[in-house]
């Protein structure tokens, strides 16, 4: 049959923000035909916006400000949902999928908090639930996962996912500056967000690494079995001492297989800044894999902005409009790896103390570890502060429980020559690189 004989798809977009706009405009230009001749014409039908008054690169007859409009239209075949947020937006991916209609999301929050349900749904009804813009904007990372690497057995994903917070740590290393400094800045420059709190919390790389770990491991990721830190704690000394040490500080987003089951964990971390992810600057992101066939795999990239995010939207729809009847459902294992707490995380830390500069205290504090077998690996003393009579500790440990480890912050805490027990950090384990 050729491109001319086979049936048009309709298209519905619920979103006109800066990556829908970047989709209608490439559907209006008609380049999924262009780049992929053989697939079936798709055919914008309909457009909701919140709205109608903007200013859209879609003709006024097909702009709505109603949901039902692309829902619930039975010239749409495939629902494109940029609208982000889990609500209404899971709702609205719900009815598409009920009504016998594909889906492409860029969602990861509702993907993250609803997949498994919308994943079945999306089976139950004969349809795809597509998602490759949710991570890491225009990176392939999702497809990958979702077919090319399933002989293997993920042994670790280990990514760093958002671009705001890789953004703020790449100015703090480069420049010294304080977190607020850069985030404020950030935020007049359009990387950060009004509300930072789903980047800078982590929240969003979160998200990302719940849907990573979901089609890696074939398994559910419950997010509140998810280890969660954001970087508002790190401050320019850590970075300083960081630097010091040999090492770069970065948000990362890691679910590795460790002895007894699967960890999945945010928070920021000392990279050896003799492997390559240490170098990863600005608002790149970039996700290591590591499956027993494959072995270790690099995808780094642009994880946000409008064309990268609509050219993974829109291989999504042009997987639709080569083969809308072919389902794939993504691996479920019937015995899924067990998740692992924190707690039983074992890596190397870095502690800050601010300590009163005077003799004994640094044995002290190395008497509270020591009783709980905990090794220190080095220790460093920065920032004298002659007129407050205090000093900072930095101690690097070697590989330490994550339980003994808390329990021993709580008591170096309650030492009367601390005055504050100031960072805790963890130093990313990477085999056999030398620090
Ligand atoms: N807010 C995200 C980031 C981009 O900073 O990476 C969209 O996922």
């Amino acid at each position: 049959m050729t491109t001319s004989q086979r049936e048009s798809l309709g298209v519905g977009l619920l979103g006109v923000g800066v990556v829908g706009s970047a989709v209608a405009r490439a559907l209006l230009e008609g380049r999924t035909q262009q780049t992929v001749p053989g697939s079936h014409p798709l055919v914008l039908k309909q457009a909701v916006v919140r709205n109608l008054e903007s200013e859209r690169p879609v003709p006024r007859d097909l702009l709505s400000d109603d949901v039902a409009s692309v829902v619930d239209n039975p010239d749409v075949d495939i629902v494109v949902e940029l609208m982000g947020g889990e609500e209404p937006a899971s709702s609205s991916i719900r009815a598409a999928l009920k009504s016998g209609k594909h889906v492409i999301t860029a969602n990861k929050e509702a993907i993250a908090k609803n997949g498994d349900e919308l994943i079945a749904l999306a089976e139950a009804n004969g349809v795809r639930l597509l998602y490759e813009a949710a991570v890491g904007g225009g990176i392939p990372i999702i497809g990958p996962l979702s077919s090319d690497l399933l002989a293997n057995k993920i042994q670790s994903l280990r990514a760093i996912i958002n671009g705001t917070t890789n953004y703020i740590l790449t100015r703090m290393t480069a420049q010294g500056e304080a977190f607020d400094d850069v985030l404020a800045d950030a935020q007049a420059l359009g990387y950060a967000e009004a509300d930072p709190t789903a980047d800078v919390d982590g929240w969003d790389a979160m998200y990302k690494i719940a849907i990573l770990a979901r089609l890696a491991y074939g398994a559910s990721v419950p997010l509140d079995s998810i280890h969660r830190e954001g970087i508002r704690p790190v401050t320019a000394s850590d970075i300083r001492n960081a630097a010091t040490l040999g090492y770069t500080i970065k948000l990362i987003a890691v679910a590795r297989l460790e002895e007894g089951g699967l960890l999945v964990r945010v928070h920021p971390a000392l990279i050896p800044n003799s492997v390559p992810m240490a170098k990863v600057d600005g608002v790149l992101n970039v996700c290591e894999i590591e499956g027993d066939l494959v072995g270790p795999l690099w995808l780094q990239g642009r994880g946000a902005g409008p064309e990268a995010t609509a050219s993974a939207v829109l291989g999504d729809i042009i997987r639709v409009a080569r083969a809308p009847k072919t389902i794939n459902p993504p691996r479920k294992l019937s015995s899924p790896p067990a998740l692992l707490e924190m707690s039983d995380y074992e890596c190397q830390y870095y502690l800050r103390l601010v300590a009163k500069d005077q003799p004994g205290v640094l044995a002290e504090v190395a008497g509270i570890l020591a009783s709980r077998s905990i090794s220190i690996d080095s220790v460093l003393q920065m920032d004298s502060n002659p007129e407050a009579g205090t000093a900072d500790i930095v101690l690097t440990t070697h590989p330490a429980r994550e339980r003994e480890v808390q329990q021993a912050v709580e008591q170096i805490s309650a030492v009367s020559s601390i005055e504050k027990f100031a960072s805790l950090l963890r130093i990313e384990p990477y085999g056999d690189t030398p620090a």
